[in-house]
């Protein structure tokens, strides 16, 4: 979604514009725009497509200056032209960038038209700027006019103000969606995103909701949502620059299918003592509340979602507590009933998805026992909101399709699965030994890379065909509902799962040539039903592909393709299968030719409703 950076120095930023810019790409976007002021007054470039094309238009024109800000709009107001692009001015004197949805933009911009505004563009940003300028007939400083137009703003939203009056100065404000100061020396820094700011510092003041931070080259002053002076602590990121490039990768998603041994290793290790799980790490008064723990509700949007519903199977499973997943978008509108002593639980890689946000507010309000959230960023809203925490150690993410924060979110979820087993009966052998299955985890990842040769041909099956299907039974039915999100998300190829059971309910009717069905299918407990659902399609000439062990013990026939996987512990299995999707989708979209890392129309972090 929408990105912004801003700074101010005593050196030409607009070379560092354009970088933070390229930085926030990988959020989904389609167009780019800086503003500066330069000493000639506000000046302002925009364009449709890609930060590339704002370069080249930012060097064809000489642009310089020592103070301003940038932004990649991904289009909800208006379509993505350049009249609609950010920044947005008001009457040469203020320019504003804007993250987020103002909902009462129509009342707004009907007021300022009625006081003789006029709007160049469709978007519900450009109120913000007139609302800012018509302040600043009354108020003395661009703080003050921010300060009094705040208020009247409701939705959600990360702005940055500059104003031609206060050259130097900064004004930026959150309320919904993340911002951060990024602190120079003799220069600062702000962007909705550290990525943004990596190549300019590690010192970094997150801003919390209702935040306000003035901000000069040689000085930050952030005021709380009451108008008071608020003391931020600076943190210290260890984020490096390099964690957000794409190495010698061709695509971040490649990179990061290959990162997710680690990244298993480092979300396990840390709750590891002597192989004995921490709950302490949970948060401190993790163990009163687990013990309390009846029920468990866990609400998440996309890929973060399926990493739920396999954890509403282990969490019944094995944490023997009735558990239920659902899409965190639908989850408040529906007048939920809550049960007592229910676990809330929400997933996130990002920790800003508004639905997620928004779903754990309303269950906050609720009336459920406690809220855990599992979350790949530390210094998210998410995070700070919950009473429980499970940071998944996947470092950045940057491809938009996510990879392995759904990897540690289902490391998470097993670990979460075996705390709750502790208080279900299960003795310390049978804990130790799912320890140390899950400690296999990332072997297991590292051999079902090395099946990648074999997967890139196997993708060759489905490069032309418009349709796919994808079955799983049990906690592989979630397994390849992500792979069908996979697929749909980089190629653009129609693709549904369906439970295995569910088949002749209605799927049937398509299994045609433009239909594969790719399937997972592991040696477990439901492999002679998942058998017979595959032998009903064969029975009709569909074609399959298959990802199984060898203990599955399938047979080739002219029909269907094997891909032999290292056999693993049913526990480990979502885990493990999810891995040769990633892959099937990834080879698929690079022979389409799509643009895998940056598919069309989708963002990252989707920080609107
Ligand atoms: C977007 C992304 C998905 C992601 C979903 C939820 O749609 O493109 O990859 O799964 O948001 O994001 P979250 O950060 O909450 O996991």
């Amino acid at each position: 979604m929408c990105g912004l950076v801003g700074a101010t120095a005593n050196r030409d930023i607009i070379p560092f514009l354009v970088d933070g810019l390229r930085s926030l790409e990988y959020r989904g976007y389609d167009s780019a725009g800086v503003a500066t002021l330069n000493g000639q007054g506000l000046k302002k470039e925009r364009s449709v497509g890609k930060v590339e094309e704002l370069a080249k238009q930012l060097a064809s024109t000489g642009m310089s200056g020592t103070m301003g800000i940038g932004h990649t709009r991904w289009a909800t107001h208006g379509r993505p032209e350049e009249n609609n692009a950010h920044p947005h001015v008001s009457t040469e004197l203020v320019a504003v960038v804007h993250n987020g949805i103002i909902e009462n933009y129509e009342t707004l911009r009907r007021d300022l038209q009625n006081l003789g505004y006029d709007f160049d563009s469709q978007t519900d940003t450009e109120v913000i700027a007139h609302r800012i300028h018509q302040h600043l007939q009354s108020e003395d400083s661009l703080l003050t006019a921010i300060q009094k137009t705040l208020p009247e703003l409701e939705g959600s939203f990360a702005i940055a103000a500059i104003s031609n009056n206060e050259p130097g100065r900064i004004i930026a404000a959150r309320r919904g969606s993340p911002l951060v100061v990024g602190i120079g020396t003799d220069e600062n820094f702000i962007a909705s995103d550290v990525s943004a700011l990596l190549s300019e510092t590690q010192d970094f003041i997150y801003l919390e909701e209702g935040d306000i931070a003035d901000i000069s080259s040689h000085a930050v002053t952030v005021y709380n949502q009451y108008g008071r002076i608020a003391e931020r602590p600076i943190q210290k990121s260890t984020m490096t620059k390099s964690a957000v490039e794409k190495g010698d990768y061709p695509h971040f998603m490649l990179k990061e299918i290959y990162e997710q041994s680690t990244a298993l290793r480092q979300t396990l290790s840390p709750y590891l003592d002597n192989d004995t799980l921490q709950e302490s790490r949970l948060g401190d008064d993790a163990s009163h509340i687990l013990d309390g723990i009846e029920q468990v509700h866990i609400c998440a949007c996309g890929t973060s979602y399926h990493a739920g519903v396999v954890g509403s199977y282990l969490l019944e499973k094995l944490g023997k507590r009735p558990c239920r997943a659902e899409h965190a978008s639908e989850f408040r509108y529906r007048s939920p009933v809550v049960t007592p002593n229910t676990l809330f639980v929400v997933l996130s890689q990002s920790g800003e998805t508004a639905d997620t946000l928004a779903a754990l507010r309303y269950a906050k309000e609720a009336g459920y026992a406690a809220t855990l959230s599992i979350c790949n960023v530390a210094s998210s809203s998410l995070v700070r909101e919950t009473d429980l925490t499970f940071i998944t150690q996947a470092g950045p993410e940057i491809g938009v399709a996510s990879t392995k924060a759904f990897t540690t979110q289902l490391m998470a979820m097993n670990i979460l699965a075996i705390l709750l087993a502790r208080r279900s009966g299960i003795d310390s052998a049978e804990e130790l030994s799912l320890v140390q299955s899950l400690k296999q985890a990332s072997f297991a990842i590292e051999s079902a890379l090395e099946l990648n040769s074999e997967i890139k041909d196997f993708a060759k099956q489905l490069v032309d065909v418009n349709h796919c299907l994808f079955l799983g039974r049990g906690n592989m039915y979630p397994i390849a509902m992500e792979g069908a999100l996979k697929l749909k998300e980089i190629s653009y190829i129609h693709a549904e799962a369906y439970p295995g059971g569910e088949l002749k309910h209605g799927p049937l009717a398509l299994i045609d040539d433009d239909m594969p069905i790719v399937a997972v299918a592991p040696n477990n407990d439901l492999l002679p039903k998942m058998k017979a659902n595959l032998q009903e399609v064969e029975a009709r000439g569909g074609k399959l592909l298959i990802f199984a062990d060898k203990k599955s013990d399938f047979q080739p026939s002219p029909n269907s393709r094997i891909l032999t996987m290292p056999s693993v512990d049913d526990f480990l299995a979502p885990i493990l299968y999810t891995v040769p999707l990633q892959l099937l989708s990834y080879h698929v979209a690079v022979f389409r030719g799509t643009n895998v890392d940056q598919p069309r129309n989708l963002a990252k972090s989707v920080t609107v409703e």
